[in-house]
């Protein structure tokens, strides 16, 4: 390290010291764009066209990422023969000669992703030879097929982890990864692979991580990797996956198959440390009604394995293949998005530590819920999206939903839920009912307790803090309709009238209250202002979508940080919310889509500077009948103000002014027909005394 103070002084100019600790000690130096940081050279980006050769020979990591290289010569890297990890990410390589690794004695990393090494890859492959004790080597994104990658992977025996994601490999046999006994990782993402070959994996005997996600497999059957404990097979065409009915004991411990065309669930091996399991987005079914037996015990699927000219038949007991796979360990399954109509009964019962189950997007109707089904291990149920009408609760089950925290019943099509299944549930943390067309006891008059549940209950669920309600079509709220919760998070968006005009339904959790949703529930202000002072620790208040014609009042409430004022009939400006204490917390008001009059938002610069609105280009006023944008409104507002009120009066002269034109015309005309007769009169009565 001392040679380095001295490179600096010997006046290289372009030496720049870019990188120094506030310590004073330099610990980083650049050199002709390079980055000299503890042992790294990083020389990414500098446009380099070959490897640069005066950098100090100490270095053990240099990265020459998205340098335009394209050839790495023979003997290139000669100067750095400490050198442990090589990153040529992006360089164009094509060519790597046969010697450029000769010096190497220590690389143990080696990183080649998105290069061009199918060009020359026998040479490549012979250059890989000298490297005798490389671990991890990156070839992913080089267009290499099954014969090139066979060819480079040949006798490089110390891999340990090998990237080939984005190649383009269709088929592996029993020659495509020989010798590579220490492998632990193998990463073949996003090929094009449609077959594996039987004994493709032997020799790999320490392998724990296969990725083959993003290929074309259409099958797995007699999967016998017993080491393996990660295998990732999403995104291909499977439809069936058959672990091989031997009785050895696999490590298997997370196996994912999501979106794939998988048509039952998979028959696992018989004994694994299974702890999670995917199959989100598949076609998985049970078939009961298919098979028209009455037992799930009897019903078979025959597989029919075309190989060559060679047809075999395998008939599988799908029900007891299932029995018999081990899912003793399993905590993570998730099965959402398939075609499931029900659970067999005994389904859950084979999972006693499951703690995370989703059955999101199924089609669901019924669920019993009884002893150990759901198991008692269960923190977290997803059911949203079936079409759930009924739940059952086996009667006198002490707390059998015990540990769980988060039940998704969103979008089923629920009218109530077995009484107390709530309350039983002593962690219960977050409830999520919405758009279930459910009604809250206690029900008005016409309870009946005899059919099915028709009502849901949360009186004094202690635990429960989030409950999602939306598009639920409650009815009015009652006060006590929450009573003995601590309610953190409540969500009443689109049940119109649900608050009946006022905020005192929610009187009572209103101190605990932090996220509150009231979205197109029909508030208006028009004859009182919501007074939201008691919700002292409220953050988060969306009223969008109501008929509040002004501001809502925030006295002493200093919580406050977003509030949606969206889709209202505000006229004029929020002053208050300008004005002391809402501002001080507020960091977001949405204030767009309300009818402002032009001449009230007097106050508006203020807001504007706080930088506070978050829809700040969509708010609008009216001026006359003008629609202005807030942002477009000209600085002399005030003055066009009066303008306005102005050209009101002259509106009103040219308006009133013909009235009165008409009614002088007519009172002249009265005056003039009445003065007639007068005449006559007075000329009658000349003409009386002028008789004589
Ligand atoms: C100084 O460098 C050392 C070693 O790289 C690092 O751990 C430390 O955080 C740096 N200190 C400052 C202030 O950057
Ligand atoms: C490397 O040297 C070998 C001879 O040892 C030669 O055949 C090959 O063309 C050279 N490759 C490059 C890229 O220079
Ligand atoms: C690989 O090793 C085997 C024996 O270990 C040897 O016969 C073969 O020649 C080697 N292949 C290459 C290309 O070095
Ligand atoms: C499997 O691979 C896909 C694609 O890379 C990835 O999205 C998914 O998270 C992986 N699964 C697991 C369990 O890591
Ligand atoms: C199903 O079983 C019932 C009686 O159990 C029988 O009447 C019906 O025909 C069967 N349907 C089919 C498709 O086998
Ligand atoms: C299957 O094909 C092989 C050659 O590919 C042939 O030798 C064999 O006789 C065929 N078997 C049958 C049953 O046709
Ligand atoms: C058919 O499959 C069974 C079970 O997988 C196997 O034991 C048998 O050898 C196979 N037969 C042929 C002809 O492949
Ligand atoms: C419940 O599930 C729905 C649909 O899958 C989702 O949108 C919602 O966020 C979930 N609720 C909770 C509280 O996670
Ligand atoms: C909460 O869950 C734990 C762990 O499952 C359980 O032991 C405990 O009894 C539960 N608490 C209540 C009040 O049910
Ligand atoms: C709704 O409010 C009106 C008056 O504010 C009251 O008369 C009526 O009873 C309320 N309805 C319910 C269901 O509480
Ligand atoms: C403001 O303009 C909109 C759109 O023209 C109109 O619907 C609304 O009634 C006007 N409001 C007022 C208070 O003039």
């Amino acid at each position: 390290m001392e040679l380095l103070p001295l490179w600096l002084c010997l006046g290289f100019h372009f030496l720049t010291v870019e990188w120094s600790n506030r310590s004073g000690k330099v610990t980083a130096a650049s050199q002709g764009g390079c980055k000299l940081v503890n042992g790294v050279a990083d020389c990414r980006g500098q446009n380099l066209a070959s490897v640069p050769s005066s950098l100090p020979t100490y270095f053990q990591t240099l990265i020459l990422d998205a340098n335009p290289l394209k050839t790495l010569w023979n003997h290139s890297l000669q100067h750095y023969p400490l050198l442990e990890s090589l990153s040529l990410h992006s360089c164009h390589l094509e060519r790597i000669g046969r010697d450029a690794f000769q010096e190497q004695a220590h690389l143990h990393s080696l990183a080649l992703p998105d290069n061009s090494l199918s060009e020359s890859y026998k040479e490549t492959a012979a250059a890989f030879h000298s490297l005798k004790g490389l671990r991890r080597l990156d070839l992913s994104g080089n267009s290499l097929s099954e014969d090139m990658v066979a060819l480079m992977l040949q006798n490089l025996s110390s891999l340990e982890s090998v990237s080939l994601a984005r190649n383009t490999i269709m088929r592996l046999d029993d020659s495509a990864f020989e010798g590579l006994g220490h492998l632990r990782e193998l990463d073949l993402q996003r090929n094009y692979i449609f077959e594996i070959e039987g004994g493709a994996f032997d020799g790999l005997t320490e392998l724990r991580h296969l990725n083959l996600a993003y290929n074309n497999l259409p099958c797995i059957v007699d999967f016998s990797l017993t080491r393996l404990q990660f295998l990732n097979v999403s995104y291909n065409v499977l439809e069936w996956f058959l672990a091989s009915g031997e009785e050895a004991a696999f490590e298997l411990e997370t196996l994912d198959l999501s979106h794939n065309q998988l048509l039952f669930f998979p028959l696992l091996p018989q004994s694994s440390k299974l702890h999670t399991l995917l199959l989100r987005d598949n076609n998985m079914g049970f078939y009961k009604d298919l098979y028209n037996t009455s037992s799930p015990q009897e019903m078979a699927a025959q597989f029919l394995l075309v190989d060559g000219n060679v047809t075999n038949i395998t008939t599988v007991n799908l029900w007891e293949e299932f029995a018999s796979s081990d899912l003793a360990d399993l905590r993570f399954l998730d099965m959402s998005q398939n075609q499931f109509q029900y659970l067999p009964d005994g389904f859950l019962k084979k999972m006693p530590s499951l703690s995370h189950l989703n059955l999101n997007q199924n089609c669901l109707m019924t669920l019993h819920i009884q002893e150990h089904e759901p198991p008692g291990a269960l923190t977290e149920l997803d059911l949203s999206q079936n079409q759930l009408s009924e739940l059952h609760l086996a009667p006198g089950l002490p707390s059998c939903l015990r540990s769980l925290r988060s039940f998704n019943l969103s979008s089923n099509q629920l009218l109530g839920v077995p009484t107390g299944l709530f309350a039983d549930a002593g962690n219960i943390t977050t409830v999520d009912l919405s758009h279930n067309q459910i009604s809250l006891c206690p029900q008005p008059a016409g309870l009946d307790l005899m059919g099915p549940p028709s009502c849901v209950d949360f009186r004094n669920v202690a635990s429960l803090r989030s409950l999602f309600l939306e598009g639920c079509g409650l009815r009015a709220l009652q006060a006590c309709s929450f009573q003995g919760t601590a309610l953190t998070h409540l969500d009443l968006s689109g049940n119109w009238g649900v608050l009946n005009g006022s905020i005192a339904p929610l009187e009572k959790i209103a101190p605990t209250l932090q996220v509150l949703s009231l979205r197109n529930v029909g508030l208006s202000s028009s004859f009182m202002e919501l007074d939201f002072s008691g919700f002292k620790n409220l953050k988060n208040l969306d009223l969008s979508g109501n008929s509040l014609t002004s501001f809502p009042r925030f006295r002493g409430s200093l919580a406050l940080q977003t509030l949606d004022l969206r889709r209202n009939s505000l006229t004029a400006l929020p002053q208050r919310a300008v004005s002391g204490q809402l501002m001080r917390s507020l960091r977001t008001i949405s204030l767009s889509q309300n009818p402002y009059d032009c001449c009230w938002v007097e106050g508006w610069g203020a807001l504007q500077h706080l930088h506070t609105i978050a829809d700040l280009a969509m708010v609008t006023c009216n001026l006359s009948s003008k629609v202005i944008r807030l942002v477009d409104l000209p600085r002399s507002m005030p003055q066009d103000c009066k303008w306005e009120r102005v050209d009101m009066g002259l509106l009103y002269l040219v308006l009133i002014l013909p009235s009165c034109l008409t009614l002088l015309v007519a009172c002249t005309v009265i005056f003039l027909t009445f003065k007639k007769p007068l005449l006559q009169v007075i000329k009658s009565r000349c003409h009386w005394s002028s008789i004589y």
